[in-house]
């Protein structure tokens, strides 16, 4: 007889949390979120994107938890269980996505290695654009990309008590004691104030700009790491029964915490330095242009805040790779039966090579980010949406009671994740079709 392989789980409830955080507080919080914030309207794109993050994400965030902790297995297996054959082309899908975005997101995640390692050499030299140009494309960043992701499947391997959340319970607190320590260093620039201003003071015409809503709706999604089944999987490792809704709002209030700080320490940093037309015109680079130029102007101070942000940026980084990888690794895991060292290895040299086009193009890199980053996650929300809504309500109900007593909250969260949020998704996803078009015509090379 050979005994049941028991399958890995967390081992605190904290251990849980931080790694969904970490998951969560990724490059989307600063890099992504930042040029996003100056492409749309500044403080108008946070107003909309606080705005989905309450009534879509937070709805869909619990809805992937209620399914991973009821099935207790890999999205590839727990869809097609719940909802019939006919769901198993959206687990697919939410395989297919983790390949996707991960291909491109370590080779960011490399450019932050890279920057983290040589500010703290202080070998970037004066010209941040020319820096920018030399490690964001070619050879340094394809090396810097394999580094980012032989570490990430390191970690992935060594499985989730002993890997995943071992790394998060260090890196999370590091990360937080550094964001602290930038908010309150740019709070004393000079000129912070009108970063603030931008930031924070929303300009009403620009509300009822259709594409500011797919914008600042992908973005929620791409940042509570939705829409993809990952979320899904760190929950079917819980053994202990959580209060799923409490879980929910506590990681989205922290996400959105960290990404809200991370633009009081970005928009000050522009402002002090002048750096606005920088920031309008570089889209995928903004942050690692215009960062790095206006803090090399402070000497050592500024040798020491740009090497502090790159190494958070990578920690950051780092935790959500993770997470992207483990969606796909727990896949054929359980439902292919792969060991998950082989899973590990396997699936990250595929995605290692994958990512080759976005490393050698940023054009092709901001496209892929579209389609995959934005699109596809809000149609695997519509349908998580879908399935929890209209075939799990009850035995969602029932997992969510024991923490939300609350029947009339109940009631309020059945109607957004039946009506609320897939109404809305269905708008946003009407109004990225032209631009998703376009990305993939740029990324099957018709320009
Ligand atoms: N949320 C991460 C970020 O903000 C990226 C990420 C990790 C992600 N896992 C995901 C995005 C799953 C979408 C789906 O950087």
């Amino acid at each position: 007889m050979t005994a049941v392989a028991v399958r890995d789980s967390w081992a605190t409830r904290a251990g849980f949390i931080l790694a969904a955080v970490g998951s969560a507080v990724g490059l989307g919080n600063m890099w992504r979120f930042s040029y996003l914030a100056s492409e749309g309207g500044g403080a108008t794109f946070v107003l909309l994107y606080l705005l989905f993050v309450a009534t879509v994400g937070v709805p869909v965030l619990t809805s992937e938890f209620v399914i991973g902790r009821l099935t207790q297995a890999s999205p590839a297996v727990a869809v097609p269980r719940l909802g019939g054959a006919a769901w198993k082309p959206i687990a697919w899908m939410f395989v297919f996505c983790g390949f996707g975005i991960l291909s491109y997101y370590g080779v960011i995640a490399g450019w932050t290695l890279r920057y983290a390692v040589d500010a703290a050499r202080g070998a970037m030299g004066d010209d941040a654009a020319a820096y920018f140009g030399r490690v964001s494309s070619g050879g340094p960043a394809i090396a810097a990309q394999v580094a980012v992701m032989v570490l990430t499947i390191a970690i992935v391997a060594r499985g989730v008590k002993s890997g995943l959340e071992r790394t998060n319970l260090l890196l999370m607190p590091l990360l937080f004691l550094i964001l602290v320590g930038l908010v309150v260093w740019a709070a004393t620039l000079s000129d912070a104030g009108s970063g603030y201003a931008t930031y924070l003071r929303p300009d009403l015409r620009e509300l009822m700009n259709p594409r500011i809503w797919g914008l600042a709706a992908g973005q929620a999604f791409f940042s509570l790491s939705l829409g993809m089944g990952a979320m899904m999987t760190y929950a079917s490792y819980l053994r202990s029964q959580e209060n799923l809704a409490r879980e929910a709002a506590t990681i989205a209030l922290t996400d959105t915490a960290i990404g809200f700080s991370a633009g009081l320490v970005i928009f000050p940093v522009i402002f002090h330095f002048g750096l606005q037309d920088q920031i309008a015109e570089s889209t995928v680079g903004a942050l690692f242009i215009s960062l790095p130029a206006g803090l090399s102007q402070l000497g050592r101070v500024g040798d020491v805040a740009t090497t502090a942000f790159f190494v958070m940026l990578f920690f950051a980084a780092l935790t959500s790779a993770i997470s992207l990888l483990e969606v796909v690794v727990a896949a054929l895991v359980d439902a292919a039966g792969w060991s998950r060292r082989g899973a590990a290895v396997g699936a990250g040299v595929v995605i290692t090579v994958l990512g080759a086009p976005a490393a050698l193009d940023t054009n092709r890199l901001g496209a892929a980010d579209q389609v995959v980053g934005n699109f596809l996650l809000l149609v695997g929300g519509f349908f998580i949406c879908i399935l929890v809504g209209y075939r799990l309500l009850p035995q969602a109900d029932a997992e969510l009671s024991r923490g939300l007593t609350h029947a009339g909250a109940r009631r309020a969260w059945a109607m957004f994740v039946r009506y609320v949020a897939p109404a809305l998704l269905l708008v946003v996803m009407y109004t990225s079709l032209g631009a998703t078009w376009q990305a993939v015509r740029t990324l099957i090379g018709l320009g």
